[in-house]
């Protein structure tokens, strides 16, 4: 076996054009606010426009790594996702397309809830250990979609991280011993005749703490390190008070001493860009990660624990080691770009946004352009989707 460290060489995230301030659905529901902002921990979610989807949202997060990094040597990308677009074709071989990837390379979808980009990042890292000339692009992207007035509603939110898996990393090496549990539970799903998920929102609290909860025990029988040895601690975060929630969970069970004070100084840098994009379902701890090297300084060193939970249920929880000199490789004004250039919208366009449903004639429907990104969802024909550069991106890369 080599020992080559392999692991996160690059991380970028996108998010939506468009933003909805969570005050708005606690004003309709007639509800306060807070319950929102400090009960469940968010304060906005991000929403997609008419012409933006999974597709468009990895295709966003990927290209600036392409851009930096060159597309020879990757052979490989991964989408993970639960928003698949199509029950056959992945949505890794469009974003391929979008990207200008070679075609010598494999394209492939992953999923299973929000653990799939975990179970991605692993497949991408022993490719790597088989071949460490190749890189794997591993694209996690969501959209998160529940009925209006459910409980799940202000749980929305949507968004992508990309990450170049590569040997000797310039951000991550991740560590080999992982801990795992799976067991079949309806916590929350969406069948295939559904767009918006369906969730028993307590149970599913519970399955994430219990699937945390013997994670961690495989974790420590696996030879994982202890609590006392993680700096910081990486959860999927459907809302970021369940961050919290898990955590206050993995001090009681690891029997560690951690006062709320400390708790929240460990978890607090990874929570600030999803208590703004909202759910992004696998890409949540991916994007909890990017949040965490943006926020903190001198990270050099530090070692991470990630608890990867998706329901239904798989959860796995592995670590990972800050590298010297990660800092210069962050993209970190560009992530508050994507969050702050995000248009705010109001009530009724967000419920006329959320009541639009795909067509499912074999027509044309072309999407209108709204989107600010690199690439956009042109719209259905002939029952395909269309996905195109955005008209400036052609121009400036012509
Ligand atoms: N001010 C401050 N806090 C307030 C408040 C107020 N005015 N009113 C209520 N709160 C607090 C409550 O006390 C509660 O806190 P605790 O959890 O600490 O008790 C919190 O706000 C939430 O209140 P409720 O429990 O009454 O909220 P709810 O029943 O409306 O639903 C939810 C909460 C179950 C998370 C719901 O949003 C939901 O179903 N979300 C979707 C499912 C989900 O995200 N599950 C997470 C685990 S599954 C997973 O992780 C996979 C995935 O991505 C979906």
């Amino acid at each position: 076996m080599s020992s080559t460290p392999i692991g996160i060489h690059d991380i970028s995230f996108a998010t939506t054009s468009l933003v909805l301030d969570l005050g708005v659905i606690a004003t309709r529901m007639g509800i306060d606010p807070q319950k929102y902002y400090s009960g469940i921990g968010q304060v906005e979610m991000s929403v997609p426009a008419r012409d933006e989807d999974i597709v468009t949202l990895a295709a966003n997060a990927a290209l600036p790594i392409v851009e930096r990094h060159g597309r020879d040597r990757i052979r490989t990308v991964i989408v993970a996702t639960e928003t698949g677009i199509d029950q056959s074709k992945a949505a890794a071989v469009y974003v391929h397309r979008l990207l200008g990837l070679g075609e010598n390379c494999r394209a492939v979808e992953f999923k299973q809830a929000c653990y799939s980009a975990t179970a991605a990042l692993q497949f991408a890292a022993a490719m790597v250990q088989r071949d460490p000339q190749q890189q794997v692009l591993v694209i996690a992207t969501d959209v998160a979609r529940y009925d209006l007035q459910s409980s799940g509603e202000p749980t929305q939110g949507a968004g992508a991280a990309a990450m170049l898996v590569a040997a000797d990393p310039a951000i991550i090496a991740l560590e080999p011993v992982t801990g795992l549990y799976t067991e079949d539970i309806m916590d929350f799903w969406r069948p295939n005749h559904r767009d918006t998920a369906l969730v028993d929102g307590k149970t599913s609290i519970r399955a994430y703490l219990h699937a945390i909860e013997h994670a961690w025990q495989d974790a420590q029988r696996q030879g994982a390190p202890g609590f006392e040895q993680i700096d910081y601690f990486c959860y999927h975060q459907p809302f970021t008070v369940m961050a919290v929630k898990a955590h206050r969970h993995l001090v009681k069970i690891a029997a560690a001493a951690a006062s709320s004070a400390q708790v929240d100084a460990v978890l607090e840098p990874s929570l600030i860009y999803n208590r703004q994009v909202g759910n992004s379902y696998t890409a949540s701890m991916y994007i909890a990660l990017v949040s965490l090297l943006d926020n903190v300084a001198q990270l050099d060193g530090k070692r991470i624990a990630f608890l990867s939970y998706g329901s239904g249920c798989v959860a796995e929880i592995f670590t990972g080691v800050v590298q010297p000199g990660y800092a210069s490789h962050l993209r970190t004004a560009a992530h508050a770009a994507a969050l702050q250039g995000r248009t705010a919208i109001d009530d009724a366009d967000y419920l006329a946004r959320h009541a639009q449903t795909q067509p499912t004639d074999a027509g044309a429907h072309p999407a209108p352009h709204e989107t600010t990104g690199h690439f956009r969802y042109a719209g259905l024909s002939g029952n395909k989707r269309l996905y195109e550069a955005t008209p400036a991106r052609s121009d400036s890369a012509s």
